[in-house]
């Protein structure tokens, strides 16, 4: 495996590689979720490259950026163990040297939901992923359904600006007890761990009524925040019912929607989401 740090030995490493090339874009500090991506990506391709980049234009001033977890050994080894043919770890300056002025905008969906509460965080995501898209030159790339908005954001700066890449959305792994793995799980404590399955807990909720004739979101989102109130450590940022292409708010669920929510666990925001159809 590779370790490769910039954009220059990227590009000729690229030139030796044998396609289908599977791409999966990372933050580092590697879980079974990111691992599920990359073990997809090498059944699916002759090449993989995963990149590790922390990406500061994504994160606004008042966000976690300074102390987001990285351990890169860890990563390494666990990429390893996956096969993965090529690392790439650029360094901020290598990906944003000085003069930097470009940025990708994806439009309407990029304001809703997460993109409401964090202001540039989509053209950041966009602009980093448009930037290691050129860089690597991938013919698949993998997400996860995890970041439900960031995958179709994803999906839709591929097909308007005609980028040669099939993005491959991945399902949600999620820890025994329901909570959905995120590296930002790594800042809870004992008692918070427990405190987060409420999110997993008011998606199921918000499922079983569905399932039992429930189509009123009203009713479903009333049902979500009562449980999640019973739950003192947690604040809730936004729990929202929307459909699940446009992200829309619905008022009635006539056929799909997606759920989801983001939730404070003390001073940890989580996410989460699940569709239902
Ligand atoms: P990061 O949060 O490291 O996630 C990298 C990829 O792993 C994303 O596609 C994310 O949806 C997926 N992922 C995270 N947790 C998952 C889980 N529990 N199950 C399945 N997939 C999961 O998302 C980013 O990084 C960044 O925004 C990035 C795309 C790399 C751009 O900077």
């Amino acid at each position: 495996m590779d370790v490769i740090k910039t954009v220059s030995a990227m590009h000729s490493a690229r030139t030796r590689l044998k396609e289908p090339v599977g791409f999966v874009p990372t933050m580092g500090f590697l879980h079974e979720g990111h691992l599920s991506l990359v073990r997809r990506a090498r059944a699916e391709n002759a090449s993989v490259v995963v990149s590790i980049f922390v990406n500061p234009t994504q994160f606004s001033p008042s966000e976690d950026l300074a102390r987001y977890p990285r351990d890169l050994p860890r990563d390494l080894a666990l990429l390893t163990g996956e096969e993965a043919d090529i690392v790439f770890v650029p360094e901020a300056n290598e990906m944003y040297p000085a003069g930097f002025a470009a940025q990708v905008s994806v439009g309407k969906i990029t304001e809703r939901l997460e993109g409401a509460v964090r202001r540039g965080h989509f053209q950041g995501v966009a602009t980093v992923c448009t930037k290691l898209f050129n860089i690597v030159r991938p013919t698949h790339a993998y997400f996860g359904q995890k970041d439900a908005q960031q995958a179709l954001v994803i999906s839709r700066l591929v097909t308007d600006l005609n980028l040669d890449i099939k993005v491959i959305t991945m399902p949600i792994v999620r820890a025994p007890d329901g909570l959905a793995l995120s590296s930002r799980n790594a800042y809870l404590n004992t008692e918070e761990r427990q405190a987060a399955t409420i999110l997993c807990r008011a998606l199921h909720l918000a499922e079983t009524w569905w399932r039992q004739g429930e189509r009123r979101s009203r009713a479903l989102h009333r049902k979500m925040v009562e449980l999640i109130k019973t739950e003192p450590l947690a604040r809730i940022d936004y729990v929202s019912i929307a459909d699940s292409k446009t992200l829309s708010e619905l008022d009635v669920i006539e056929t799909q929607a997606l759920v989801s929510l983001a939730v404070y666990i003390g001073k940890t925001r989580l996410i989460d989401n699940l569709i239902l159809a």
